[in-house]
């Protein structure tokens, strides 16, 4: 059999950005409905991705993962439109540099409340749909930086190292009720996103390092959370997967 998401009803937080946008539409051409949450606006990539040959299957809705209101009302959304909710990718965040002499204790808690307790509280509206189900899936995207604790990112790192604990602690309280939760790190992808936000530096450290000598594009992250999303990886839970060409091998 192969390995098939087909009707699984999938949440992609952040599902406006690039990882997020390149995510919703490999999940809707494998079959599966798509909530996309982002608090950009991202009616018009859910339009294309609908027109695209792709189907009905994909429902925009803007909201704050930062909000308990706005992820109350996600959750709304998906059971309205769809009838269940199969798994939650965590992928909404901010992720910029900032030196540390730099850094001021706003751009902390700025960076905090979105990675990580947008985080929380997006899992947090899911879980109840999941527990009843008997089954769900959690998927939290973090960063590899965690691995190598990357200068120049601390908000950023303490921010993803604290979902990863997250992770690990509800793969423990959740397991039990067939709730499965992991993390995946990508590294520092090449795209006009992060060609704006970073500096050449970053990039010439990146491929240096990586032993396949290619940039990751948001392409290479699909194939890992459509595997972790069907029923095949029912038994992966609290692991932790790179996916960034061998930068980091933890
Ligand atoms: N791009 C990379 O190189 C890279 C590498 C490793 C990890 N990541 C992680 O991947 C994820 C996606 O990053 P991306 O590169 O696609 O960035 P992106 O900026 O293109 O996308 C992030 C999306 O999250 C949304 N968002 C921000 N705050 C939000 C909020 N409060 N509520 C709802 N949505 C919100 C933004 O509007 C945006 O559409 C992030 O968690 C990031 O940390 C990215």
């Amino acid at each position: 059999m192969p390995i098939s998401i087909k009707d699984k009803v999938i949440v992609v937080t952040g599902g406006a950005g690039e990882i997020g946008s390149s995510l919703c539409r490999r999940l809707v051409d494998e079959g599966a409905a798509v909530v996309m949450v982002d608090i950009a606006d991202g009616r018009e990539i859910a339009a294309e991705i609908k027109k695209a040959k792709r189907g009905n299957k994909i429902v925009f809705v803007k909201a704050d993962v930062t909000s308990e209101k706005d992820m109350a009302k996600m959750a709304a959304a998906a059971l309205k439109n769809f009838g269940r909710i199969d798994a939650i990718v965590n992928n909404a965040g901010l992720f910029t540099a900032c030196p540390w002499d730099d850094l001021t204790y706003d751009e902390w808690k700025k960076r905090l409340r979105v990675n990580v307790d947008g985080t929380y509280l997006a899992t947090r509206a899911v879980v109840p749909a999941m527990r009843e189900q008997g089954k769900g899936k959690i998927i939290n995207i973090g960063s590899d930086t965690v691995w190598m604790g990357t200068p120049g990112f601390v908000h950023y790192v303490t921010s993803k190292a604290a979902v990863l604990g997250m992770t690990r602690a509800l793969a423990n309280e959740l397991g039990p009720h067939g709730i499965t939760t992991c993390y995946v790190t990508p590294t520092l992808l090449d795209t006009p996103g992060t060609r704006a936000a970073f500096q050449q530096g970053h990039f010439d450290y990146v491929l240096s390092h990586t032993p396949i000598g290619k940039f990751e594009k948001p392409e290479d992250v699909n194939g890992l959370i459509v595997f972790l999303c069907s029923d095949d990886a029912d038994f992966i839970n609290g692991a932790a997967i790179n996916i960034g060409g061998g930068i980091s091998m933890h």
